[in-house]
């Protein structure tokens, strides 16, 4: 039987497992991992700079001129902004602190859904994001929805930072929540595609589930879904 390839679209706030996930889901498949976070912190570090930040804060039309010249892909893992190597410069604190805005503003919204949706031609992926399921490909096969606790996700990302910090110090686990807590209201209220939940999405809460779990449970998903075509 000829299984045909789906598109597993994965949404979620900050930090609640989305990319592990994905990442590990898409290896097991043999399908393309997509980052669609990767996409805006890309737009962002470009904007950083050129030094537009403060002119984009008074006049947002200003962005349109670096969106129609931008080119974003992906090889392997590695993000490529122009045709270089970003991969660790838009994980930096100034590109963390500045994506919610830049993320926010319509031009960015429909350049990036522009170049998504032409990377699911192929079908056979698993997108990430925050508006995935609802906006970039709501016919998608698979819809999920992750959630973790507030508390839960800062002990996470305390623990990732710890790990690469190589003995430099890192942001307590309660500044921590406090961050993704302003970052997940950021997500949720702005005007253009917030975070929500599409209907369709299976919501799954993995404040108390291990990697291999989560992992497990979406990819039982798609098979089902497969054997069903
Ligand atoms: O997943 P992440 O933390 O790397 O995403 C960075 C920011 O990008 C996040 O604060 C919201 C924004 N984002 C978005 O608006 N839409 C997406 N599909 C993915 C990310």
């Amino acid at each position: 039987i000829e299984k045909k390839p789906i598109i597993v679209a994965i949404d979620g706030p900050a930090a609640s497992g989305k990319s592990t996930t994905a990442k590990i889901l898409a290896g097991r498949l043999g399908y393309t991992y997509i980052d669609t976070g990767a996409m805006y912190r890309s737009v962002t570090l470009k904007v950083i700079r050129e030094g537009l930040l403060d002119e984009i804060r008074k006049d947002e039309t200003r962005i349109a001129e670096l969106l129609r010249t931008i080119t974003i892909g992906f090889q392997g893992e590695r993000v490529l902004l122009d045709g270089e190597d970003v991969s660790e410069a838009i994980r930096e604190n100034r590109v963390s602190r500045e994506v919610s805005f830049i993320s926010s503003l319509k031009p960015v919204r429909d350049k990036l859904r522009e170049l998504q949706q032409e990377m699911g031609r192929k079908r056979g992926i698993v997108m990430d994001g925050r508006d995935i399921g609802t906006v970039i490909f709501p016919d998608a096969e698979l819809k999920i929805f992750l959630i973790a606790d507030p508390a839960e996700r800062a002990k996470r990302r305390h623990a990732e930072l710890l790990l690469k910090a190589g003995g430099a110090a890192v942001p307590s686990v309660d500044e921590l929540e406090e961050e993704i807590k302003q970052r997940d209201r950021d997500d949720e209220q702005r005007t253009h595609a917030p975070l929500k939940r599409h209907p369709d999405a299976v919501l799954l809460d993995t404040s108390n589930m291990t990697i291999d779990e989560q992992v497990n449970v979406v990819y039982d998903l798609v098979n089902k879904i497969v054997e069903q075509q």
